[in-house]
């Protein structure tokens, strides 16, 4: 089946078999592979990409659904050709990662996840619901506990993710 994709800015068509997942597009018929498969059962988050804004497990998901959406993956974070996105600059600056594999994920899944403390949204961390969420590390832990790092750079990530959008 034909399934049009606006992937990082541009209209993609693609002709896919209609069980393919969102992941396999990017990966496989895109070849855009800073997406990562670790999974590929929803459990580890190395494959979270934007929709809409809205960040998701690409492995749980079908390309089919998707078609006109928005997707917006770590190809498309940084700024410019030469302009790191600043979530980008501060796993960098904070040597947040050891192999990398999870940091595709972790920079899109932060991503979103400011949007959402902005737009009000609670975590599981909030000890008041209706309050404007601050970003305090226990609401970056829980808000980010859906991506694994299997080098546990947790302690990094975190100070990269604060540097951005922590309390000042
Ligand atoms: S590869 Fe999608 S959650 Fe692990
Ligand atoms: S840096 Fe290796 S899995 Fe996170």
């Amino acid at each position: 089946m034909r399934v049009s994709l606006v992937v990082n800015g541009k209209p993609r068509s693609l002709d896919l078999d209609p069980r393919t997942t969102l992941l396999d597009a990017l990966r496989e018929n895109l070849r855009l592979t800073g997406t990562k498969k670790g999974c590929d059962m929803g459990q580890c988050g190395a494959c979270t990409v934007l929709v809409n804004g809205v960040r998701i497990n690409a492995c749980l998901s079908l390309a089919a659904m998707h078609d006109g959406d928005d997707i917006r993956t770590i190809e498309g974070v940084a700024l410019g050709p030469d302009e790191l996105h600043p979530l980008q600059a501060a796993f960098l600056e904070r040597d947040a990662f050891q192999c990398g594999y999870c940091t595709p994920g972790q920079i899109c899944s932060a991503l979103a996840m400011i949007e959402e403390a902005k737009q009000g949204q609670p975590s599981n961390a909030a000890a008041d619901l209706a309050a404007a969420p601050t970003l305090t590390d226990a609401e970056i832990r829980e808000r980010m506990s859906g991506n694994i790092c299997r080098c546990s750079a947790y302690p990094n990530i975190l100070a990269a993710i604060r540097d951005v959008a922590g309390p000042k």
